[in-house]
């Protein structure tokens, strides 16, 4: 399976921060933004992924993630011109993704929590579970016209109606942006039409799927945080969750290093070498301290 993260548009709702560092380059406490979602493509399992970012922020991700071979997984890197919704992800990703699955997360979206579920929507996706070739999340929240939502059948976990920003939403279940699609999605993305904002709308590709009985849901339980970062508020209050998690426990979240070298995607060489490369500071500190441990 092959993994995108949609890293562009304008976070115009976050200016003058995003002025000159694009949204998803913000600090999130102590990590840029980007560590976050792709900590979650690696924790499912996804070595490779392509980052889709505006063309003057292509430089900044490479500097800062390279092409991923520090971490034991194949990054590139794809520029969209402009902000022409979140289908546009298949069409610039269509040679990446060669006809396999594609795990899509939006770049600004952050989880935190009992990560079986999503290495479980992980497997189902591959296994193609139920005949079922698309699956999205669901996670109640109290403000649901705020996003995509979803109204599904507590039972058989089907989808019955899906809708973007509804006024008047029919369930309070809002779709987070973590989305799993088959090796149909390119050619569904380019079958769509701009929405009267002038934009794909992921919302229509999921219709697709749900026209042809194929689109799942899995429900994120209480176990699971997921934060916003859009606005200045929220920016401040998903750094303020990690700061307090981290601080409490003494792990680091979305620590790609660490991520990586437990996952076995890179070898003890390869840590200290990553390791060696870093100034002093806490973070250098934090992954000696796991090499240490393993004494
Ligand atoms: O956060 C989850 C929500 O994300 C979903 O519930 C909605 O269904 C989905 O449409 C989306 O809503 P947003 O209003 O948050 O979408 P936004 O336009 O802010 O874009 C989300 C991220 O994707 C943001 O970091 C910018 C990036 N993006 C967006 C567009 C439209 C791109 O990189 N390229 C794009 O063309």
């Amino acid at each position: 399976m092959k993994g995108i993260i949609l890293a562009g548009g304008k976070g115009s709702r976050l200016y003058p921060l995003t002025e000159v560092v694009t949204k998803q380059l913000q600090p999130i406490y102590n990590k840029p933004m980007i560590y976050y979602p792709l900590s979650m493509l690696m924790l499912s399992g996804i070595k490779e992924v392509m980052i889709i970012c505006n063309e003057c922020d292509k430089p900044l991700f490479e500097k800062l993630l390279g092409d991923g071979s520090q971490f034991g997984i194949s990054l590139e890197f794809k520029v969209q011109d402009a902000p022409n919704g979140l289908p546009e992800a298949f069409i610039l990703g269509e040679e990446f993704i060669a006809e396999q699955d594609v795990c899509l997360l939006l770049g600004d979206n952050i989880f935190y929590g009992d990560f079986d579920i999503f290495r479980t929507a992980y497997q189902n996706q591959l296994a193609k579970e139920n005949d079922l070739h698309a699956r999205v999340f669901a996670y109640k929240v109290t403000d649901p016209e705020r996003y995509g939502v979803v109204d599904f059948d507590p039972d058989s976990k089907r989808v019955v109606d899906l809708e973007e920003k509804p006024t008047h939403p029919k369930s309070p279940y809002a779709i987070p942006g973590f989305y799993f699609f088959d090796k149909t999605v390119s050619r569904r993305s380019k079958e769509l039409r701009p929405s009267p904002r002038g934009e794909l709308e992921i919302i229509d590709l999921m219709q697709s799927y749900l026209d042809d009985n194929s689109l799942a849901v899995e429900i994120l339980g209480r176990g699971i945080a997921w934060l916003d970062t859009g606005t200045p508020e929220s920016l401040c209050q998903a750094s303020d969750f990690v700061a307090a998690v981290e601080q409490r426990q003494g792990f680091k979240i979305a620590c790609l290093e660490e991520i990586s070298y437990k996952m076995g995607l890179i070898d003890k060489s390869k840590m200290i070498e990553n390791i060696e490369n870093m100034p002093n500071c806490e973070y250098k500190d934090y992954l000696n301290s796991i090499l240490k441990d393993e004494l």
